[in-house]
């Protein structure tokens, strides 16, 4: 019997190693017990399982649940795991056997980790620890069901990339200052402070999109289950929100009489507040609250929030594009609706690493007309672009690009103050005041608006071309 010790459970790395070498020498699964390195007993026990030239070929997606799946708390998954690739090495069929009682256990475990990792993503709350060298700083506290950090902390990086922050698990913690994501020890709910300022926007923003017409506690708990309120500053809003739900659906039932579409008639009436005082931001934390606080057109009415740049301080290229849509909107990060998509193809396929860059919109506030449940876009006007070119120049004062990538009209305008078309810029770099360079492309939406697939194909191919320019340039 061969004796596997697993130092760190729910690490894909060591398991497949491990794994690996098993399956090599042709081990067979009943041959083998797996344990974790609590229970004692040295590494390998007493053969040691070392991976053996020509490893045995697994079919790409098995790997991929795997690398999932090994992050289930249940103390069987690695025999249970290296059951199925023993099983896959033989039938490259046995993933498309649904019938088949390991496979089916496989995709409920898959599933679960799935969702786990669903809630971690929208679930964890940063409370801010202070500032350090023009850094903020940030922790959170979460349980997830399963070990599934190592599964979500690249989200956060991708998302907070200009943060500094911690997330603490039971398990383990996840750790990123600007650099690399590094892995510790996990910790208590101790560790990280238990309330902040941030709290109050969670809370404003909670009490903004809760329709107490459309409650449905049943699908609610299913959503957010009751574990993860604790730590969710908008929780304790939630029983004051569903007690005063009966009085606020009559509100709006006798309002409904004379209001047409509640946000037309907001845009009518609320007019802009006077101009925000020079808000003298300093980092890019404060410039994303100030932005967001922002009452410089109006613009600011409907939207559900302002949404500033994210990226390194230290990024050498700027990406602007017009201005955030829908999922942006809801989201407040740039760039990650189907545009967004487009973007991050494109910039993969030039070579640029989104996790480097800084992106950025000329308009911070998503314009769009109500039509029913939809929000459809409207393209910024002049004056809305010139107003909000403010944010855009304390964005470009902070991170001092090396150079600007303007996507469409909208941004070129917002970056260089006057209306001048793609065609007539395209291909060359431009000097910008203040030493910048400036390269113009189009917006990736218009790939996505473009019927004629062969020409959406060529000018996506310029779009990557205009790109790779920009890399080269910057490197
Ligand atoms: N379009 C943009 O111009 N910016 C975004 O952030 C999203 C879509």
């Amino acid at each position: 019997m061969r004796e596997v010790v697993l130092n760190e459970p729910g690490d894909f790395a060591e398991w497949r190693n491990a794994a690996r070498g098993l399956l090599a020498s042709g081990v067979a699964p009943e041959d083998v017990s797996w344990r974790g390195s609590a229970e004692g007993a040295s590494l390998f026990g007493d053969e040691a399982v070392v991976a053996p030239a020509g490893a045995v070929s697994l079919p790409r997606e098995l790997l991929e649940i795997a690398k999932r799946v090994i992050c289930h708390r249940d103390a069987e998954v690695p025999a249970r795991l290296y059951r199925i690739i023993w099983r896959a090495a033989r039938d490259r069929q046995l993933l498309a056997r649904a019938t088949d009682a390991e496979v089916n256990w496989l995709r409920k475990a898959d599933k679960a980790i799935r969702r786990d990792v669903h809630k971690m993503h929208a679930f964890v709350r940063f409370r801010r620890l202070g500032e350090e060298a023009g850094r903020e700083s940030f922790a959170a506290w979460f349980e997830p069901s399963h070990r599934i950090l190592r599964l979500t902390a690249p989200f956060f990086q991708r998302r907070f990339t200009g943060m500094d922050w911690a997330i603490v698990t039971p398990d383990a913690r996840a750790i990123w200052k600007g650099e690399t994501l590094v892995y510790g020890p996990g910790g208590t709910k101790d560790d990280v402070p238990d309330s902040d300022v941030i709290e109050d926007q969670w809370r404003t923003y909670y009490g903004a999109i809760f329709n107490p017409a459309r409650v449905k506690i049943d699908a609610m708990r299913a959503e957010m289950p009751k574990k993860y309120w604790n730590n969710l500053p908008e929780a304790q809003d939630i029983a004051p929100l569903l007690a005063g739900a009966g009085a606020r659906v009559e509100r709006m039932r006798e309002a409904a009489v004379s209001l047409a579409n509640p946000l037309t008639d907001k845009w009518r009436t609320r007019v802009p507040d006077e101009l925000a005082p020079d808000d003298d931001v300093k980092t890019l934390g404060e410039l994303a609250r100030a932005v967001d606080r922002c009452t410089r057109c109006p613009l600011y009415c409907n939207a559900t929030q302002g949404v500033a740049g994210e990226g390194p301080k230290t990024a050498r290229i700027m990406l602007v594009g017009e201005q955030p849509g829908d999922q942006e909107d809801l989201q407040g990060r740039p760039f990650v609706g189907p545009a967004g998509q487009v973007l991050d193809e494109a910039l993969e396929e030039a070579g640029l690493d989104r996790t480097r860059l800084f992106l950025t919109n000329a308009v911070k506030h998503f314009k769009f007309e109500p039509r029913g449940k939809r929000r459809l876009h409207q393209n910024p006007t002049s004056a809305e672009i010139d107003i909000c070119r403010w944010w855009l120049d304390k964005e470009r004062a902070l991170v001092q690009p090396d150079l600007i990538v303007t996507l469409g009209a909208s941004a070129l305008r917002g970056v260089t103050g006057r209306s001048a078309s793609i065609r007539s810029m395209r291909g060359a770099v431009h000097e910008l005041e203040g030493g910048s360079k400036l390269i113009a492309t189009i917006h990736p939406s218009f790939l996505l608006r473009m019927p004629d697939r062969e020409r959406a194909a060529e000018e996506r191919k310029a779009f990557v071309a205009d790109l790779i320019r920009a890399r080269k340039l910057a490197a």
